[in-house]
């Protein structure tokens, strides 16, 4: 899927816009990844990284996530953690040794100023479902709401990562892999203790909401 027919989808949700102004709005973001990446990107990010992150850090295909506005903060926390083995995944540890020899500051500060591109919702009730999981919880099972620590529009901040337009697919994975104990590093096993108490259907409605915001 293209990320002309994202952008459409998120205009389907939230309704009116002359043909002219998303004309406009589609020409903008077409050329603003180019131009940003040709703005001294490190030459790790372009040789290595897009490859499955995209040229700006807003991946395509949902299985990886975008890095795009992530806090630099947390980007810096992950990046040593995939480093020391502390966090693990397969297709990201093919491309350590690249990552060793660059400027980790570099590659940071790149992706926490790129602007992340606007998620798909394709499922509007899923998705009703997930913001009141999101801004209130659930009480019943001891599920936090998300907006405490992830801000309520899931911008995040230096102490909780930007959630807001990452893939759906990703999110899943990330909160199963919280749940079963596959992803460990959080600090205080904080996330653990979130995802463990929150049902799949539960997981399946926040993440659809996320994309969305
Ligand atoms: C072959 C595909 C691939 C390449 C190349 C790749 N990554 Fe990744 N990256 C992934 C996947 C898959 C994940 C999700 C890992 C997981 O599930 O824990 C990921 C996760 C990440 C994360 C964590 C994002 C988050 O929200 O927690 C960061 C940061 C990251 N990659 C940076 C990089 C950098 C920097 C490079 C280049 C040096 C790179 N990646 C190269 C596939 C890739
Ligand atoms: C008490 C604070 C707190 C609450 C409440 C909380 N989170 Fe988190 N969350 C964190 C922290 C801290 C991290 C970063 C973990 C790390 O360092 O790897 C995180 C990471 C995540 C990630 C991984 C992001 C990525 O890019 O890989 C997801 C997804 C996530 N949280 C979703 C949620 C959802 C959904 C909820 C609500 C059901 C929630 N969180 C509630 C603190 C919180």
């Amino acid at each position: 899927m293209g990320q002309g027919s994202k952008r459409a989808s998120v205009r389907r949700r939230t309704g009116r816009g002359s043909a002219w102004a998303r004309l406009a709005c589609v020409a903008a973001w077409a050329l603003a990844p180019l131009g940003a990446a040709a703005a001294d990107a490190p030459e790790v990010v372009q040789t290595v990284c897009a490859a499955c992150h995209g040229p700006d850090g807003n991946s395509l295909a949902p299985t990886f996530p975008k890095l795009a506005g992530l806090q630099v903060e947390y980007l810096e926390k992950q990046l040593r953690e995939f480093l020391s083995g502390k966090r693990k995944n397969d297709l990201m540890d093919s491309s350590l040794p690249a990552l060793k020899a660059a400027n980790l500051g570099d590659v940071v500060a790149y992706y926490a100023s790129q602007k992340r591109s606007a998620g798909t919702v394709s499922d509007d009730k899923l998705a009703a479902a997930g913001k009141a999981i999101y801004d209130d919880g659930n009480t019943g099972s001891g599920v936090p709401s998300c907006s405490g620590c992830h801000q309520p529009e899931g911008e995040g901040n230096a102490r909780y990562p930007r959630l807001a337009g990452q893939h759906a697919t990703y999110t899943m994975a990330q909160m199963q892999a919280f749940k079963e104990g596959t992803r460990t590093n959080d600090k205080a096993r904080v996330m653990r203790a979130v995802a463990a108490r929150m049902t799949e259907q539960e997981i399946a409605a926040v993440a659809e909401y996320i994309a969305g915001l």
